[in-house]
């Protein structure tokens, strides 16, 4: 399948529709929803056989109906809003640049974005997003698999700052942060704090207090803002560009 033509009009027709996401994601209040539609079209991918990842492919009807996708239609109606009005510019390069654009608009780092990324109609089987109900080695083995480390499992998780679970998508309630239309590092301090009336902590987040390795960048986060902002901008674009090589 050829990938777009990255020529100077697609570029622009990017920079527009990126405009149109920053303006579509402060009236909707959506973010939250734009950055997990971003990270489960990404985060199916397989670094062994090169299946999955940012190619658009959660569009598709049967990918979409995987049970760790629910609620995510609701993100991509938002997207096809966009995408009537650019219908050039891929569904990959468009979901990966409205995550980008959730995390900067709720006050987050600014995430580099190289378009280009081909849509895929194939979907991977159902079962390669993390369980929730899951810890320390389910993670890793979810992540490794994808080709990314520890620092960037931590650092990803971070973006439960924005958002909140809901009990009739997966089976959770409520939100992880006092502000969770506000990206910044109140995950890991919440975290550590331990329960805290109202607030959500998974499994798989309880599991990144459990592994030495994992903790380390907990408790970093957690004291230094900068330090997350900076490590989660590099793990983002490198799970925006899992698979993808720029044209
Ligand atoms: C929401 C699991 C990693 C971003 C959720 C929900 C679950 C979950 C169960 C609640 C869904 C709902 O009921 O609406 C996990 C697990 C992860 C993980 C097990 C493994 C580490 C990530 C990553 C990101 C992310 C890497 C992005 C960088 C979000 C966001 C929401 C969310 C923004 C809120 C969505 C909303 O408010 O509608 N996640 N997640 N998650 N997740 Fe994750």
């Amino acid at each position: 399948m050829a990938g777009p033509v990255v020529d100077s009009a697609y570029l622009k027709e990017i920079e527009k529709a990126r405009r149109e996401l920053r303006a579509l994601i402060s009236s909707r209040n959506c973010a939250p929803i734009m950055l997990r539609l971003a990270w489960h079209d990404a985060g199916t991918f397989d670094a062994k056989t090169k299946t999955g990842g940012p190619n658009g492919s959660i569009r598709n009807e049967q990918e979409l109906n995987h049970g760790a996708n629910n609620g995510l239609k609701i993100a991509l109606n938002f997207c096809e809003e966009v995408k009537a009005k650019h219908p050039n510019i891929t569904y990959a390069d468009l979901f990966q640049l409205a995550g980008v654009v959730a995390v900067e608009v709720t006050g987050g780092p600014t995430i580099e974005f190289v378009p280009g990324r081909k849509d895929s109609v194939e979907s991977p089987e159902e079962g390669r997003l993390p369980d929730a109900k899951q810890g320390v080695s389910h993670l890793k083995d979810i992540f490794y698999r994808m080709g990314l480390s520890d620092k960037d499992i931590v650092a990803l998780s971070g973006g439960h700052t924005l958002g909140k679970a809901h009990s009739e998508r997966s089976g959770f309630d409520g939100p992880w942060t006092r502000e969770p239309l506000k990206f910044d590092n109140s995950y890991f301090v919440e975290l550590l704090q331990g329960e805290s009336e109202g607030l959500l902590k998974l499994p798989s987040d309880r599991a990144l207090l459990e592994d030495p390795a994992f903790r380390g960048y907990v408790e970093l986060y957690a004291k230094d803002e900068d330090a997350f902002f900076k490590d989660y901008a590099v793990s983002h674009k490198k799970l925006s560009e899992l698979g993808f090589t720029p044209p």
